[in-house]
């Protein structure tokens, strides 16, 4: 299922590598685009059109990398694809191993293929007749970033071997046997490969070709048997640092254990009883979906990438306010220890140049970048970027989840820190509006759909309505913490604007008239509108009768051809939420546009992007399957999502409700 022929592709990925220059713009120049906002020039992380190649640095990255090539060798050249036949690979995924079974020259090859639990590891066990003629061999390459472009926003994973002279390899010299390194480095970034094998099948390391070759291969390697036998076991372990890698025999059984506790631990839908036909094709996504999870985002201290550990995507740089989306998943799904390991630590992390943004800007608290790295917590320039405002209030969102699991002081002092600073923000970027008496919300801003002209929007309707919520749930946990409750945060909170209606229906944002529901550029994508309800928990801005009504007219006008990315689950979640079940399943089985290929990877759909994987495809899939199947909270039935139909059966353990 894994596309990993005889050749491996590691895209382990630096996503904020140092190197790259700017010649004539300093880093230090850029401040930022000033915007009037209320009366006054506010710096918005908007690229700057007098730093344009500064401002293109900032958001992307000029030198992603693949960090290197494992793969086969056939007497002396690089085995490829027209030499193999027969193939067959098989990925299982109770225990994570890939098994490829093919032929060359008619000889029988099998590789089986390990990820390491605890490390930056692969382990491979490589069986054949070839191994031991000496015809079959390893081959490690190292290839140079593919675009050298700050520009290129999506990135595929191949790299390129046309610049040898630009990077170097090496070597390092080893005396503890079973073991070689080779180091790698380009400009300011380097790293290592440890290699690791058994001393009762020694292996021998060497490179193609002389130190300081100009030549195409001159970054190969070959690792062989040192003895006629028939199989290479050996370990690569990719690190910044020279380290040891572990033994194959040890990282197997780590990936045995790894794995079998992944797939007991957590919670489980079981839709193998059903009737209807499209319990098949459901059980399988959900199957998948939490293998691809578990690989692409059990991360520590951040979210993934939107394209996971396979491709580059959106410069390969993660979105503060998609870590719903990737990551609410494991407090639902009852792998709490995966969303631990996430949050709060990321926000943590975030928070000295988040204060530092907020002030500079003019506010209090703290104000959570959009898209962003750990090692500068710089918000990326973006038209967009600068302006959006709904990655604010998601820490109280993921902090519900984490305090029903554990319902304890010590999650609420855990969190204490980061809700405050995000309320201290929220309460100082509300505007006392001198007309209404209300609190707004910009402009400028931008919305979930990034649709609206950001100059004249104010008081997103879901934008608005989560800031209610956000701030009533800093509110109850400084009451539980036995705290004062910061006046600010109350004062904006009860008297926030209500989300904009328009004829008894929501509105995009204030200022429409109804002819909005014919306006294209809005209506291609309305799904703020269905946000408000099931995503967004019960909150007093919300009316649940209008947005009832307003789901029912989303789902006239929203049609199945231009829903896409993350569009389903936000669908079904409120479809489920306004008790109409029937719809919610409709949207989780439209498998002619909700595709999810052969491995299982929701594809995201519309245009741009880099292939699958998607991994808020997947993540919020899964959300979505809990959402239906143990509810959230205040719901009363078991799974009040599917259909009363009696064709589907649903039975499910170790799920939790969602807020
Ligand atoms: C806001 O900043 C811009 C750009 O620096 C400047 O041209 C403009 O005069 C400023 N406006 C106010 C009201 O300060
Ligand atoms: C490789 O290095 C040469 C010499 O410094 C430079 O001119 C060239 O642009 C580099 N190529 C890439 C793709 O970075
Ligand atoms: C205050 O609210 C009113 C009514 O929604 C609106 O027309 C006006 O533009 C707002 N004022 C400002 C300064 O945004
Ligand atoms: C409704 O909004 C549209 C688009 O902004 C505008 O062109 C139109 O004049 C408005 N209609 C009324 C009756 O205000
Ligand atoms: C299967 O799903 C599709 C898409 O939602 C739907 O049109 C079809 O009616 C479903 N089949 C059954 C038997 O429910």
């Amino acid at each position: 299922m894994v596309r990993l022929g005889t050749v491996c592709w590691l895209a382990l990925l630096g996503s904020s590598l140092a190197f790259g220059r700017i010649d004539r713009e300093e880093i230090s120049d850029y401040l930022g685009v000033p915007m009037m906002t209320h009366g006054r020039n506010v710096s918005y992380d908007i690229p700057d059109p007098d730093l344009p190649e500064i401002s293109q640095w900032l958001i992307g990255n000029p030198n992603r990398i693949n960090l290197g090539r494992i793969g086969l060798k056939y007497k002396g050249d690089t085995l490829a694809a027209s030499q193999i036949t027969e193939p067959r690979q098989e990925l299982d995924l109770w225990t994570g191993v890939i098994k490829s079974i093919f032929k060359v020259d008619g000889s029988l090859v099998k590789v089986t293929t390990r990820g390491d639990f605890e490390t930056d590891a692969v382990t491979f066990d490589i069986e054949s007749k070839l191994v031991r003629s000496g015809d079959l061999k390893v081959e490690l390459d190292f290839p140079y970033p593919p675009i050298h472009t700050t520009k290129y926003k999506y990135e595929v994973f191949t790299g390129v071997y046309d610049f040898p002279s630009n990077h170097t390899t090496s070597i390092v010299p080893e005396r503890l046997p079973g073991s070689a390194h080779i180091y790698h480095e380009m400009q300011e970034t380097s790293y290592f490969v440890n290699l690791g094998w058994p001393l009762t099948s020694p292996l021998k390391l060497s490179r193609d070709e002389p130190e300081g070759s100009d030549k195409l291969n001159a970054h190969r390697y070959t690792l062989a048997s040192a003895w006629s036998s028939s199989t290479i076991s050996f370990t690569a372990r990719f690190s910044p640092e020279k380290e040891h890698a572990d033994l194959p025999l040890l990282v197997k059984a780590r990936n045995l254990i790894g794995w079998e506790k992944y797939w007991s631990e957590g919670g489980f839908v079981d839709l193998t009883s059903s009737s209807n036909p499209n319990a098949t094709e459901l059980q399988r996504r959900i199957v998948q979906s939490q293998y691809h999870v578990q690989v692409n985002s059990a991360s520590k201290g951040q979210t993934p990438q939107e394209s996971g550990l396979m491709n580059n995507g959106w410069y390969g740089k993660f979105h503060m306010e998609m870590v719903v989306w990737h990551a609410a998943h494991w407090a639902t799904w009852g792998r709490q220890k995966h969303f631990d390991a996430i949050f709060p630590e990321v926000y943590e992390t975030l928070l000295p140049s988040s204060l530092a943004r907020a002030k500079a800007m003019g506010w209090e608290g703290a104000r959570w970048p959009k898209m962003t790295e750990l090692i500068t917590g710089r918000s990326s320039p973006g038209g967009i970027n600068g302006l959006l405002l709904w990655q604010q209030p998601h820490p109280m969102y993921l902090a519900e989840l984490a305090y029903q699991s554990k319902p304890t002081r010590e999650t609420l002092k855990r969190w204490d820190r980061v809700l405050s600073a995000t309320a201290d923000y929220m309460a100082s970027y509300a505007w006392e509006n001198g007309t209404t008496g209300k609190y707004d919300l910009g402009p400028p801003s931008y919305g979930v759909t990034e649709n609206t002209p950001p100059a004249e929007t104010r008081n997103l309707a879901y934008e608005i309505a989560y800031w209610r919520y956000g701030l009533d749930v800093a509110r109850e946990w400084k009451k539980k913490l036995h705290e004062r409750v910061p006046e600010k945060w109350t004062t904006v909170a009860e008297n926030l604007a209500l989300p904009p209606q328009v004829d008894g229906l929501y509105a995009v944002y204030d200022g429409l008239n109804s002819s909005w529901w014919e306006d294209p550029k809005l209506t291609s994508d309305p799904r703020s509108l269905i946000m408000m309800q099931g995503i967004l928990p019960n909150t007093p801005a919300v009316d649940p009768e209008v947005a009832l009504r307003t789901a029912d007219k989303v789902w006239d006008i929203w049609g199945d051809a231009r829903i896409r990315g993350w569009g389903r689950p936000v669908l079904a979640i409120n479809s489920a939420r306004i008790g109409n079940p029937e719809r919610a399943i409709y949207h989780l089985t439209a498998y002619d546009y909700w595709i999810f290929d052969d491995a299982g990877f929701a594809v995201r759909g519309g245009a741009g992007g880099t292939p699958p994987p998607f991994m808020p495809g997947n993540a919020g899939f899964l959300y979505a399957v809990a959402y239906m199947a143990a509810g959230w909270r205040g719901s009363q039935s078991d799974t009040p999502g599917f259909p009363n139909d009696g064709s589907w059966v649903v039975r499910h353990e170790g799920l939790l409700k969602a807020p």
